[in-house]
């Protein structure tokens, strides 16, 4: 079992500018440490999560595979790269974290090189106003459908992959996961759910995306 990353640094000072790690990033915690023997047979080399937040996603990923790969982490909020950043060095861990929109600025460094995507994104219904903002709103603010970032991203995910690369996507029921799993399918991605739970009134999923069928 790999131990919760230690957020004992972090006081409400820090979370009244960025997410506390919640039921949807343990969630996603558990369906990354489901598929540690995935990430064996896989050696993944580059690692990317969008949205870091606090850093505890990356820091446990990074815990599960070892310094054998590189673990790049993005979020628009400079708050939440700074978070993650002392996160990593709280548990020992090495993450470049970086401030931008999504993957953005990586794409044609990165492409079709990374092995493992991770994104718990905005996902909460909002009007429309509300997303793009750059402060802890942008922890929830999801739009239409909460879907208005996923959206944005989803072009850019088949274009970072590995051949043999994993992205997981959280996701609550009203983001709609057949549309999803249709948009990414003219992408040439299959999709799996690998988790779900009710989390009060959030049905949660983590859903994992590959060029090649995995079950
Ligand atoms: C639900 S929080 C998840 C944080 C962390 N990964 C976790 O699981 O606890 C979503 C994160 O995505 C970031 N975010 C929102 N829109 C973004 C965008 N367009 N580009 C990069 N990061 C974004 C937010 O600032 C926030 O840190």
């Amino acid at each position: 079992m790999i131990p919760t990353p230690d957020i004992s640094h972090l006081t409400s000072v820090d979370y009244n500018e960025v997410y506390e790690p919640a039921e949807d990033t343990f969630l996603l915690l558990d369906a990354l440490e489901q598929d540690g023997d995935t990430f064996l047979q896989l050696r993944p080399l580059m690692c990317l999560e969008v949205g870091s937040g606090a850093g505890v996603v990356s820091t446990f990923l990074a815990k599960m595979i070892g310094n054998s790969a590189m673990y790049l982490t993005t979020d628009l909020n400079p708050a939440a790269a700074d978070v993650t950043k002392r996160t990593s060095e709280q548990n020992c861990i090495v993450l470049q974290p970086l401030i931008m929109d999504l993957a953005g600025g990586l794409l044609s460094r990165l492409r079709g090189q990374v092995d493992v995507l991770i994104f718990n994104p905005p996902y909460v219904v909002t009007p429309s106003d509300e997303v793009g903002k750059k402060g802890i709103e942008a922890s929830w603010a999801g739009g239409r459908k909460g879907r208005e970032v996923i959206d944005r991203f989803l072009p850019q995910v088949a274009e970072l992959l590995s051949v043999d690369g994993l992205f997981y996507l959280v996701i609550i029921k009203e983001n709609d996961k057949d549309e999803i799993e249709q948009i990414m399918t003219t992408y040439g991605l299959q999709m799996v759910v690998v988790l779900e739970r009710r989390s009060g009134p959030e049905r949660l999923s983590i859903l994992r995306f590959s060029k090649t069928s995995s079950s």
